[in-house]
């Protein structure tokens, strides 16, 4: 495959160059969860070697480098549970993690941070020094201050040697404070430093999009609004916010996971096909999708909170203690997204994410315009349905004759289920295919400044109405539920066709078509 985007990409760096990587954050839940397990992904998959790269943990609680280890060592174990030595792999990483105390705004911690490079450097690299990943899993609050330390004391640009910054959403509240915090950010560091991290394009699923759009003629060619009728992005998670509804309550479903990770899922979806499969061009094409949206029309919204289950058993939002009184704050969400180019124009564009719903999953779903009538009476629509997780598919409906004599139709599905055709497949964690993404300087699947602005010049107008004085009251669903009872009649409108009758089932699980 001379011209796969992998092969050219590998091209890029036929061996990892060394690396120091420094997780800010070291003793925080992101970094315990996410960022030390995605690491310990790739030094399992062999992705990544003691020969190439160490871990600093850095953090202002006091703590030794076997305290860290010890911390660490539960959450690593799990990804191992099913592996006879996985315990000893575990080791073998934690034995290149150590670990710097130190305050995040003043020069003390990062010279120490130097130091312990230095030493590093010496039994990595005989001294010379090798490049620097930063990892900032730290609220945004500290983000500028960190930025500045780091470029004060640790920052390094030489040949071979150079600075890398991860920085995690949120990236700003909105418009303004978005470009304020680019503002900090911008004189610190290129762009080209910069990588800021939306964990969903590091989704496989969803890196899929493109090759799946692009290469292949037949999706390609069905892509537009003389064949698509409908188009939805959902996002439904089965839990509350279980005490996190202090934090959550200043955000908001929407800021949460719409205006960043469905919506990137929205622009791979719809973009047009970039000049090559290089980092600049494919956002090139993302910007470009991004401002040709039109306005989100405030009157076209529905919005939710979750109330307490029907049978009494899971609290409302309100009841979480975390939560203030009589708060508005808004748990679901479902929106039309409208597209002025001549692909789109007119195909309704459906983003709903909720909290507290009947079921986990994130999927897309793709329904296509009916068969001209005379040959059918009744035959349903074909869709198609990425489903992001859990359980990776690509599937889509179609009609067939019913096996037999009988010259009816029946509708069945073209179904590409991963687990079932990929086994003993290694299919990276998001975050693991975003951390390796950053140390070869991969940036496509990073979030890049103008995408940002226009992102949030996207959304700051519905926030600023949602929260403003005349703000409606979200709808109350129960847990547990479906969401607002009015998304049924609300998809409608939207040329969604509901196709009961002869219901089809994806085998793995109902496909709850809503
Ligand atoms: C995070 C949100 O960014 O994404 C969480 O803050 C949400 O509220 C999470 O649960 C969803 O990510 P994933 O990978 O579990 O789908």
């Amino acid at each position: 495959m001379p011209n796969s985007p992998d092969t050219k990409r590998q091209k890029m760096t036929n061996k990892l160059d060394k690396y120091i990587i420094t997780v800010f954050g070291a003793s925080g839940d992101l970094s315990k969860k996410k960022t030390f397990p995605a690491i310990f992904g790739l030094f399992k998959q062999g992705e990544i070697s003691k020969d190439e790269c160490r871990v600093v943990g850095y953090a202002r609680s006091k703590m030794t480098d076997e305290e860290l280890r010890d911390r660490l060592k539960p959450f690593l174990l799990k990804q191992v549970s099913k592996e006879s030595n996985g315990e000893q792999v575990v080791d073998d990483f934690l034995a290149n993690v150590t670990y710097v105390q130190g305050p995040y705004d003043t020069d003390e911690g990062y010279k120490k941070l130097g130091e312990s490079y230095k030493e590093i450097e010496k039994s990595l690299n005989n001294g010379s020094p090798v490049n620097r990943l930063h990892y900032l899993a730290l609220p945004p609050s500290v983000f500028g201050t960190v930025c500045e330390q780091i470029k004060n004391n640790i920052y390094i640009n030489e040949d071979d040697a150079k600075t890398k910054i991860i920085v995690e959403k949120p990236f700003g509240h909105d418009l303004e404070s978005s470009r304020q915090l680019q503002k900090e950010l911008a004189p610190l560091f290129s762009e080209d430093e910069l990588y800021r991290i939306d964990h969903y394009l590091g989704k496989e699923m969803v890196k899929n999009l493109l090759i799946l759009r692009f290469g292949n003629i037949l999706f390609n060619s069905a892509w537009n609004k003389e064949n698509i009728q409908n188009i939805q992005i959902t996002f439904k998670e089965p839990f509350g916010t279980e005490g996190r509804g202090g934090y959550f309550n200043d955000i908001g479903i929407i800021r949460d996971v719409m205006q960043n990770h469905l919506l990137q899922v929205l622009t791979l979806l719809t973009m047009e096909r970039p000049v090559a499969f290089d980092s600049e061009a494919v956002r090139d094409e993302k910007v470009k999708v991004l401002k040709a949206i039109a306005p989100i029309d405030h009157n076209d919204i529905i919005i939710g909170q979750y109330g307490a289950s029907e049978d009494g058993s899971k609290p409302s939002y309100l009841d979480d203690e975390t939560v203030p009184e009589g708060s508005k704050c808004i748990t679901f969400a479902a929106m039309n997204f409208q597209i002025r180019n001549e692909r789109w124009d007119g195909v309704p564009i459906i983003m709903k994410a909720g909290k507290a719903l009947d079921v986990g999953k994130v999927e897309i779903r793709i329904q296509f315009k009916p068969v001209a009538s005379g040959m059918f009476d009744q035959i349903p629509n074909n869709e198609l349905v990425i489903r992001i997780q859990p359980d990776e598919a690509v599937y889509l409906k179609c009609n067939m004759k019913t096996p037999g004599l009988s010259t009816s139709t029946k509708i069945t599905d073209l179904n590409l289920t991963y687990a079932d055709r990929y086994e003993d497949f290694w299919i990276p964690q998001a975050y693991e295919a975003l951390i390796r993404d950053a140390l070869i300087g991969d940036h496509s699947n990073f979030v890049r400044d103008d995408e940002l602005d226009v992102s949030w010049a996207l959304f700051t107008p519905l926030l600023d109405y949602l929260e403003g004085k005349d703000a409606p009251a979200p709808t109350i669903y129960p847990y547990g539920s479906r969401g607002p009872t009015e998304l049924n009649e609300y998809m409608h409108k939207h040329n969604y066709k509901y196709m009961h009758g002869d219901v089809y089932q994806w085998p793995i699980i109902r496909p709850d078509s809503d």
